[in-house]
């Protein structure tokens, strides 16, 4: 399931992203990828170990926190630290797998990805090139987000990043290992919730119909999830 969430910072926040961006020590991003992707990653990270930078992924991490659809969709049992990175004219990503699992540092923290996920720092309008191209069995879908908007994608998803051809692109990258391991249980989880916040609206929290599917919702997320 590829879902998009609009707006998961708002103006202040971007603002507050990007001017401590521009400052930041940028390095290969080849320090943080596989094997494989290695050899098709050409991109600037800013170091996981700056402070700057990881004051960031804080802010990223407290936004998500917040936001209903991302909880709604990912169902979070933990979240990689985000990584933030830089694709200039000429850089790009080529077709990859991201790692199954991730350590988080030098520590034996480890965060199986089952979703990866994209939060755009750049309007689309300030850079040409740059989708995040991802395969599904329906093909390919490209995503190119303004400031602010995430989007989340199976990590077992082939996918890429098209090279970018003028200005800079600035991302957040970070995984979630869910406490829903499959894809098509937490996608049939995420529209249950919403038929139920439809349901509520129309019918009010006391209608038997609005129980039944709020019971049945807590009951599927118990057979399926690991807390
Ligand atoms: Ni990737």
């Amino acid at each position: 399931m590829l879902v998009s969430i609009p707006n998961l910072l708002d103006a202040a926040e971007i603002a507050n992203c990007r001017q401590v961006l521009d400052a930041a020590p940028w390095v290969d991003g080849r320090v943080t990828a596989g094997q494989q992707s290695a050899k098709a990653k050409r991109n600037l990270q800013a170091p996981a170990d700056d402070p700057a930078a990881a004051a960031l992924g804080e802010l990223v991490l407290t936004a998500l926190g917040r936001n209903p659809a991302f909880l709604s969709a990912a169902l979070p049992l933990k979240v990689f630290p985000p990584l933030f990175n830089r694709y200039e004219a000429g850089m790009g990503f080529g077709a990859h797998v991201d790692n199954a699992i991730r350590f988080v540092g030098e520590t034996t923290a480890r965060v199986r990805t089952d979703l990866s996920a994209t939060l755009f720092l750049s309007d689309a309008r300030d850079y040409d090139g740059g989708e995040l191209v991802i395969e599904d069995v329906f093909g390919e879908h490209a995503v190119k987000g303004e400031a602010g908007e995430l989007v989340l994608y199976p990590g077992s998803s082939l996918h890429r990043v098209e090279p970018v051809t003028r200005g800079a692109r600035l991302a957040a990258v970070f995984w979630v290992q869910s406490m829903v391991r499959r894809d098509d249980q937490r996608t049939l989880l995420q529209r249950l919730d919403e038929d139920i916040v439809a349901t509520r609206a129309a019918l009010g929290d006391a209608d038997p119909t609005v129980l039944s599917l709020t019971a049945g919702y807590h009951n599927l997320l118990r057979m399926w999830a690991d807390a």
